[in-house]
């Protein structure tokens, strides 16, 4: 068994990232696992042709038709680089239309006179970072506004080198298929200039959030070497006026701010106040070309919490497009072939992948044995049984094998889980995190729960809702949330 070593496919640190990421650049192939379709020649001709044409007509929705026709044949296998470079190539975005030219030490200069924007920061660790750019991205789509996204830098229990989101997701991807542009800081601010400049931003996590006593902090200013001078929102942009135990906005309470009546109303309101920021002093009103936020994961359409909800357009009309990119692909089959003993380059048979979250979810039990709180593998072996017969009856796909993945820490629980006959990948013995970079060990996990035809998650875990929405929305899949708390919190 073979396998990259080394730190050639380590996520590249923001800073010195300055290559445009618009244009598609052949990805590393680690370990050499690309399998090409046994196709003719001529079927090859009639694919490309088919696809281009598909291209022309649905160009909003080529990402996912061009690989359907590959993931609907039965077992996972990608289309060769050279099909899917062509595509790419084709309908790359001109960012010369949306920004002035190279980065430039003061964001403004690369900012188009006739181009609005908006940008927030992120604060809450890597699942939920995910949803929160899904939630900027939205609100930029419904204010026509081009989005600007800050640096991934966080994930549960860690403060990794920050990276810019297209190093883990297809960013050329999404910008084809939600048909505008999405710029990332690195794109429009030459970050090793390292020139402060000042920013107003809408306070809106002091209003939502009635116990807080300030913005919502997070590091992205500081690595963009940007001063932000905060002005606390009207309070009408919290979604439920007086209530302590919740801190949303909705998408339609912020969106007028992003025009020039309604945030003149907004400005004119008695609680509105603007404080300086700390870096230079400066006090500056929220700016008007740059609509900036201090905080968007409590961003909903009408209910808190929305995302168990089909009403859920942060994930239906823009994180469903959140595609790896094909180096995390990549790694993370190699991942999966190990674990199912599948020699490199060969199909990966059908599988069905749990999340079982425990960690800091103990902190919620009131059991005092964390373990009793949990849902039991028995239970997670119904849900299994459950998938497994669906994807049979639906799909005809027989799905035997069963990864585990979880952040439990205590090994006679993996042991049942070997007992059980499931798989598991353990990033200490696979030395993720030094192969690979510090980032793998999570980007691993979210991409193998993202690739199985079933996924069991657990339920109040962000990290196992968008798996689960993953599996359900780009392989048809058959998912399952497992309920916990007592020991019979899940018989149903
Ligand atoms: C906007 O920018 C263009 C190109 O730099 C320039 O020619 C034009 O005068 C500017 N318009 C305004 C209103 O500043």
């Amino acid at each position: 068994m073979t396998r990259p070593r080394g730190r050639s496919a380590e996520a590249k640190p923001l800073a010195t990232t300055r290559s445009r990421q618009c244009s598609f650049s052949s990805p590393r192939k680690p370990g050499g696992n690309m399998t090409i379709p046994r196709l003719t020649t001529k079927q090859w001709i009639a694919l490309i042709l088919g696809a281009f044409f598909t291209l022309v007509l649905f160009s909003q929705t080529i990402a996912p038709k061009a690989t359907t026709w590959v993931l609907s044949k039965g077992p996972f296998e990608r289309p060769p680089q050279e099909v899917v470079a062509n595509l790419k190539s084709d309908i790359s975005l001109d960012l010369s239309q949306v920004v002035v030219g190279s980065p430039t030490p003061h964001f403004r200069d690369n900012l188009r006179n006739d181009t609005r924007y908006l940008t927030s920061w992120i604060s809450s660790g890597f699942t939920n970072d995910v949803m929160t750019l899904g939630n900027l991205i939205y609100l930029a789509i419904i204010t026509n506004r081009v989005p600007i996204l800050p640096p991934m830098d966080s994930y549960i229990g860690k403060w990794p080198q920050p990276v810019p989101f297209s190093s883990i997701f297809d960013l050329p991807r999404l910008r084809r298929a939600l048909n505008i542009p999405v710029l990332e800081w690195q794109e429009v601010k030459d970050l090793e200039s390292q020139e402060i400049d000042s920013l107003g931003c809408w306070n809106i996590f002091e209003v939502d959030d009635m116990r807080s006593e300030g913005p919502r902090n997070s590091r992205n200013p500081d690595i963009l070497a940007l001063d932000i001078s905060y002005t606390r929102a009207p309070s009408s942009v919290k979604l439920i006026p007086g209530f302590i135990h919740d801190a949303h906005s909705s998408f339609w309470a912020l969106a007028p701010l992003a025009f020039s009546d309604s945030r003149a109303k907004a400005l004119a309101s008695p609680d509105v106040e603007t404080k300086p920021g700390m870096r230079t002093g400066t006090s500056t009103p929220p700016d008007e070309q740059l609509l900036c936020f201090d905080y968007l994961f409590y961003v909903c359409v009408d209910q808190p919490f929305e995302y168990g909800n089909d009403v859920y357009p942060s994930w239906s009309a823009v994180q469903k497009h959140f595609r790896w990119t094909s180096e995390v692909e990549e790694i993370g089959n190699g991942f999966i072939r190990r674990a199912l003993s599948v020699a490199d380059g060969a199909p990966i048979p059908p599988h069905i992948t749990i999340h079982a979250r425990h960690g800091d979810f103990s902190n919620w039990c009131n059991e005092p044995n964390g373990l009793n709180c949990f849902a039991p593998l028995s239970v997670f072996a119904i849900r299994v049984e459950e998938i497994q017969k669906e994807l049979l009856e639906r799909k005809g796909i027989h799905a035997e094998h069963v990864i585990m993945t979880s952040d439990e820490q205590d090994e006679s629980w993996w042991d049942e889980v070997k007992a059980m006959g499931w798989l598991r990948i353990d990033h200490n013995k696979e030395k993720t995190a030094e192969d690979y970079g510090e980032w793998y060990p999570v980007i691993v996990d979210a991409y193998v729960q993202s690739a199985g035809q079933g996924f069991v998650g657990t339920d109040r875990s962000t990290f196992s809702t968008l798996a689960n929405l993953r599996v359900r929305d780009w392989h048809d899949g058959a998912v399952r949330t497992v309920r916990w708390g007592s020991p019979d919190a899940d018989s149903h």
